[in-house]
């Protein structure tokens, strides 16, 4: 039984494979064609997980689709009458959905009659609590999803027991804690696609003074309920303006927040402008008002189902400092968010509701690491850089344990690591396949990694990912995080330890590293412990400024185009001869180790 998940003409393309109830693969369109949150059709997902299937589109038997149109109809045209302008976009989104099997057939070069398999529709949130419960280790747990806008529901929960879900109730548009944060991002200046996790990290500069108005803005009213005050909105009038009609461009979200909003709070911030404390004020408020509707959400779930575990989806699931606080606010004890929390889970979502909701299978599997995009062999790694070398790298072969213990060395040093291992991310995070690494002990490391390779604004933090069983030690909580999907307080006498990764509020998104689940990359970190006493790195994404490198040419190439000093690829490492020669690394003072 093979059934293909397919994330299409929506941001974070994506595609899925799961086999007789086991995934074989998941990738983000984005990490392929090079185009950040890439839309449209997921061609080049779709062919990298039928041929990690071993099989061809003709032989798939069903195709699994996260969108359906005929989910609360009577809702979108009481909405379209109000709105032609945005519903006439929406019926052309929809009309893509309606044209896909010629579309497959079409980027295939395959008759359309030639697909066998059965289409299925699944509405959105559904796909989404699929998405975190079917591949859960619950036997039994809630689920909650929460984002933006889907199929005009913006948050759903359910209750799962073995191989089924129940739907207790949903939020429709336009309340949508998504959306809340959407624009209130815009707001604060920030308009680019996917913006909203940089809000979150300047949230924890500033203080919440701003949060009675914000409770005017939104504010749970009930038990499982929330509204938005819409006259700080424009959506449920004008609708949320989108344009990501194609695989070739980024996502573009209009203007969400109204005049009345600039009103209340003061005027919108321009990109350019400088973040004043105002501003971190602001986000803080936002993110408080947010906990407190989260906070309710939780615990009248908790009581509701009477579970003690507890399933997370939707972009929501990404803020790590909300869910870090599940624990203190509910009676939840157990927490899965899986990897790709976004939409760009659907695909794997899709799949497996598919598989258990629709076909009545058994659960048989559970989503323990998230590497299941594209990896490359050494002959492969070797052939990438023969054809990009002109001589400038130094480039060594070594057996594992030497190639581990060579890392773990360079990091100590101050070394910034290229770490490119086996399979690509599943989700937005780096989590040690594709991963920039740098010693957290060096409280100047953020700004040194800033400045030489990812020149990204300065209030945003790291991450470290430490070894799972030091994470009491480090950390005042110690629930799995696998994913870093979770921000934890870094225990204060442990702060000065790790200072890079620790956030100005003490927190840090932490990755926790299970030996069973990701065996070198704790290996890696194991080793960096023996030589520092600190089984910690700084875990940032590989890449600048672009989808996150997937392929041993691109890690080359960001490789060369940034001051990363040394790049471990395989079972290789290179380093830059120029920089050998010069001493490079002695000049900013990391030669040496801590003492
Ligand atoms: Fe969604």
């Amino acid at each position: 039984m093979i059934i293909l998940g397919i994330n299409a003409y929506h941001a974070n393309a994506s595609a899925a494979i799961v086999a007789d109830g086991r995934l074989l693969a998941a990738v983000e369109e984005e990490r392929l064609n090079r185009v950040k949150y890439a839309a449209g059709l997921p061609a080049r997902a779709i062919q990298y997980c039928l041929d990690q299937a071993g099989v061809k589109l003709a032989e798939v038997d069903h195709i699994a689709i996260p969108r359906d149109p005929r989910a609360r109809l009577a809702t979108k045209l009481r909405f379209a009458m109000r709105m032609p302008r945005f519903a006439f976009e929406r019926a052309r989104v929809m009309a893509r959905f309606a044209g896909i099997r010629e579309d497959l057939a079409s980027a295939f070069e395959i008759a359309p009659q030639s697909i066998r398999a059965k289409f299925n529709r699944i509405e959105h949130h559904t796909a989404h609590l699929a998405s975190a419960y079917f591949v859960s280790p619950y036997e039994r747990a809630a689920v909650l999803s929460a984002d933006g806008l889907g199929d005009f529901a913006s948050s759903m929960w359910a209750v799962g027991e073995g191989p089924q879900m129940r739907i207790l109730g949903e939020i429709t548009f336009p309340h949508s804690l998504g959306m809340y944060y959407t624009a209130l991002t815009q707001y604060l200046g920030f308009w680019k696609f996917g913006d909203e996790y940089k809000v979150m990290g300047l949230a924890a500069y500033g203080q919440p003074e701003f949060l009675e108005e914000f409770r005017r803005i939104v504010r749970a009213d009930g038990p499982l309920s929330f509204r938005l005050g819409l006259e700080y909105f424009t959506h449920q009038n004008q609708g949320a303006e989108m344009s990501w009609r194609d695989a070739s461009q980024t996502p573009v979200l209009g203007r969400l927040f109204s005049t009345y909003l600039e009103k209340r709070l003061g005027p919108t911030r321009k990109a350019e402008e400088p973040l004043e404390q105002r501003h971190h004020n602001l986000a803080a408020s936002m993110q408080a008002a947010l906990e407190e509707v989260l906070a309710a959400h939780w615990a009248a779930l908790a009581k509701k189902t009477g579970e003690k575990s507890l399933c997370l989806a939707g972009g929501v699931a990404f803020n790590c400092l909300a869910n870090g606080k599940i624990f203190d606010h509910s009676p939840f004890e157990r927490v899965y968010v899986q990897p790709a929390a976004g939409d760009a889970g659907l695909s794997v979502g899709a799949a497996f509701a598919v598989e258990h909701q629709i076909l009545g299978r058994p659960r048989e599997f559970v989503m323990e690491h998230a590497g299941w995009g594209p990896e490359f062999s050494q002959q492969q790694i070797r052939a990438a850089i023969a054809g990009s070398s002109n001589g400038d790298m130094q480039l060594t072969e070594l057996d594992e344990d030497s190639l581990v213990q060579a890392t773990a060395r360079h990091i100590a040093a101050g070394k910034i690591v290229g770490w490119f291992q086996g399979r690509v991310e599943w989700g937005p995070r780096a989590l040690g396949q594709r991963s920039i690494l740098a010693d957290p002990r060096r409280a100047e490391m953020k700004d040194v990694l800033n400045q030489r390779i990812k020149h990204r604004e300065i209030f945003r933090p790291f991450a470290p990912s430490i070894i799972e069983e030091a994470v009491p030690e480090y950390f005042e909580r110690s629930d799995p995080s696998p994913f870093m999907t979770f921000a934890y307080s870094v225990r204060p006498e442990k702060r000065g330890v790790i200072p890079a990764p620790t956030h100005v509020d003490g927190t840090a998104r932490l990755q926790t590293v299970n030996r069973g689940a990701n065996p070198l990359y704790w290996k890696l970190l194991r080793a960096v412990g023996d030589l520092t006493g600190v089984p910690v790195v700084l875990n940032t994404s590989f890449n600048d400024n672009e989808p996150i490198v997937c392929r041993p040419e691109e890690a080359l190439d960001c490789f060369r185009r940034t001051q990363m000093d040394v790049l471990v690829m395989g079972n290789f490492t290179l380093e830059k001869k120029a920089a050998l020669a010069a001493g490079a690394m002695s000049a900013e003072g990391f030669a040496e180790p801590l003492k």
